[in-house]
């Protein structure tokens, strides 16, 4: 390090490597500038800086912005994190006026804010890869609306659906991924800037100007909860394992459909790879990635819930360590949508495999027994006749007996469209919830990019 820079006395510690957040906090560093943008302009409004002085400070943390949006920014590993590096560079950039930037406010409040920052643009970033999925998923959902599968319960042939029924299922567990992630979003809509390290300022700052000018809709309410409430994270992970659950439970399928036994899926280099033993395989890796890496967004929810149990108020060091587990569990789910994204547009049914298992008069014999009921047979003894008389091995038609299925969500062709009619309507209300989510985020973006306000 450069003898001339001066490093602040609290950062002066002989294990400066194990108290470091530096890796972690790379992927806070856009926002801990857009945060301090704020602050300092705040400062200029409220009287406790002049305009000036303000105006300097903000300069030199555009510049920053850029140096850290190049990859020039020069982190140092000594000065423990990102608000300490971003606040001696801007000394480097600007002179002794830096040592002004951080009145009446803490590292506290500052990490907590950025944590927001990065989660809002997260989801916006994961929300418009899951909505893309939402989209392949009901085009798959139209047009395979008619073929009949075999449905399971207990991966036992059970009754007939539509592939349609089939996918509007996934459809409609990622949807509520989609959902939860935008309500954790909102939820985390508060600006914890002016809570200070615990307990606020003697100093007449403007929580609600720096809340409106980063996109917030309002500040925190109680300031020691402002520093150590690490709620929207401990969301995001659980958010994210439940996507990777669903993905991990879709991918099992995948696999099932794929062997030679189902035989439903055709063999595609989509899927996976060969083997470097055995000539004639054909695995589907992809399929089996996506289900392994439920595993890390369960753990990284369990490492967060951990962390989180016994801290007293209000903030601690042990909070440091909320952000390797999110950060993982973004980048993991990040990876699986693409995975999905590419895989389910490339599935390929054997239309003659699914044709001969909807085939199988198992599958047929509760529609007997309603059949049954319709004759006036009580639905009990119409069962026990038929638990013990041999399936019918008559005509099975396959594609009839779908279409009678057409109750409230079923697997009738019928029902498939009214149930796509119903979801695109509501893809279009997530259009809107991501688009208002994004301009916030363009907000913070335009914040660290203006020349002159
Ligand atoms: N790197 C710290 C974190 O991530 C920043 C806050 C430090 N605050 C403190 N009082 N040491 O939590």
């Amino acid at each position: 390090m450069d003898p001339a820079v001066s490093v602040p006395a609290y950062v002066r510690s002989p294990s400066v490597t194990f108290l470091s957040s530096i890796s972690m906090d790379r992927h806070l560093a856009r926002y801990d500038v857009a945060g301090s943008v704020a602050h300092a302009e705040m400062l200029a409004r409220v009287g406790l800086l002049p305009a000036e002085e303000s105006a300097h400070l903000v300069a030199g943390l555009r510049a920053i912005a850029r140096e850290i949006a190049a990859g020039s920014f020069p982190w140092r590993e000594e000065l423990e994190d990102v608000h300490t590096n971003v606040e001696v560079r801007l000394g480097e950039l600007v002179g002794a006026v830096a040592g002004k930037l951080h009145t009446g406010r803490s590292r506290n409040d500052q990490v907590a804010l950025d944590e927001r920052l990065y989660l809002r643009a997260e989801v916006v970033d994961l929300g418009g890869r899951l909505h893309t999925l939402l989209a392949a998923l009901l085009a798959r959902a139209d047009s395979e609306a008619e073929i009949v599968m075999p449905g399971y319960t207990h991966l036992q042939r059970a009754q007939p659906i539509t592939l349609g029924h089939y996918w509007l299922a996934h459809h409609a567990r990622f949807e509520r991924d989609l959902e939860r992630l935008l309500a954790s979003a909102a939820r985390a809509d508060v600006s914890p800037l002016g809570a200070g390290a615990l307990a606020g300022s003697t100093l007449p700052l403007d929580p609600r100007w720096t809340a409106a000018r980063l996109g917030f809709s309002r500040p925190f309410s109680n300031s020691l909860d402002a520093v150590s409430d690490r709620d929207p994270f401990a969301e995001l992970a659980f958010d994210l394992a439940l996507l990777l659950v669903h993905a991990s439970a879709l991918a099992e399928e995948i696999v099932v459909f794929a062997s030679a036994e189902f035989g439903f899926l055709e063999r595609s280099g989509s899927l996976g790879a060969g083997s470097s033993q055995m000539p004639q395989k054909h695995n589907p890796d992809v399929a089996e990635l996506i289900r392994a890496k439920a595993s890390r967004a369960i753990g990284d929810l369990t490492s967060e819930l951990v962390l989180l149990k016994g801290i007293p108020l209000a903030y601690d060091r042990d909070l440091q360590e909320d952000k390797p587990p999110v950060v993982d569990a973004v980048a993991t789910a990040r990876a699986v949508l693409d995975a999905l994204l590419t895989l389910v547009p490339a599935l390929r049914f054997d239309r003659s495999r699914l044709d001969a298992a909807t085939r199988h008069p198992d599958l047929y014999v509760t529609d007997r027994a309603e059949s049954l009921v319709r004759q006036g047979v009580a639905f009990r003894a119409a069962h026990e006749r038929l638990s013990v008389e041999p399936a019918e091995e008559g005509p099975i038609d396959p594609r009839r007996s779908v279409a009678l299925r057409s109750s409230f969500g079923g697997p009738a062709p019928e029902s498939v469209r009214r149930q796509l009619e119903a979801a695109r309507s509501r893809l279009e209300s997530l259009t809107d919830s991501l688009s208002s989510l994004g301009r916030k985020t363009e907000l913070v973006e335009e914040l660290l990019k203006e020349q002159i306000r």
